[in-house]
């Protein structure tokens, strides 16, 4: 089945069998390999990406439901010569060791931080008239599907936290 796929602001078509996940065709087809497959479960958040603005793990969707969207991977947030404020602030707070988890770190981070913009509250959520606050429990709730074994998450809340603070500049 062909899939129109609006990648990271370029046109594609990706050609594959129904089933392949839209992980898969990123990384096999499409040969964008930043979103990482960690356990292909829906359990690491290793592989998240954004489409259509909201976060989402490409583990667990299908390619071919994404015909017209947009899709924004690591790759399209910033590049080594101009890095996103969020891939920024992961640099210079040592937000991860061996890097595996990173991509969709900076992925479900960056999202994230536009979730709270809209006022959206979290399990944790103390008071639902407010805007959401950047303490570390609503941080550690709203990161929780993005798992770490290098255990670097007092460094990326330090970088989420640093990244909402220069967004308010
Ligand atoms: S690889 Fe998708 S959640 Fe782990
Ligand atoms: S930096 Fe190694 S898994 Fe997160």
């Amino acid at each position: 089945m062909k899939t129109d796929l609006l990648i990271n602001g370029n046109r594609r078509t990706l050609d594959a069998d129904n089933r392949t996940s839209l992980l898969d065709a990123l990384r096999h087809h499409l040969g964008l390999t930043g979103a990482k497959k960690g356990c292909d479960h829906g359990q690491c958040g290793a592989c998240t990406v954004l489409i259509n603005g909201r976060r989402i793990n490409a583990c667990l969707t299908l390619a071919c439901m994404h015909d017209g969207d947009e899709i924004t991977t690591i790759e399209g947030l910033g590049s080594a010569e101009a890095l996103s404020p969020m891939q920024r602030a992961f640099v210079n707070h040592d937000g991860f060791q061996c890097g595996y988890c990173t991509p969709g770190q900076i992925c479900s981070a960056t999202a994230m931080l536009e979730e709270i913009e809209a006022g959206w509250p979290s399990h944790v959520t103390a008071d639902m008239t407010a805007k959401p606050s950047l303490d570390e429990h609503e941080i550690g709730e709203r990161m929780s599907g993005n798992l770490c074994r290098c255990a670097a998450y007092p460094n990326i809340v330090d970088a989420i936290r640093d990244a909402a603070w220069r967004d308010q500049e």
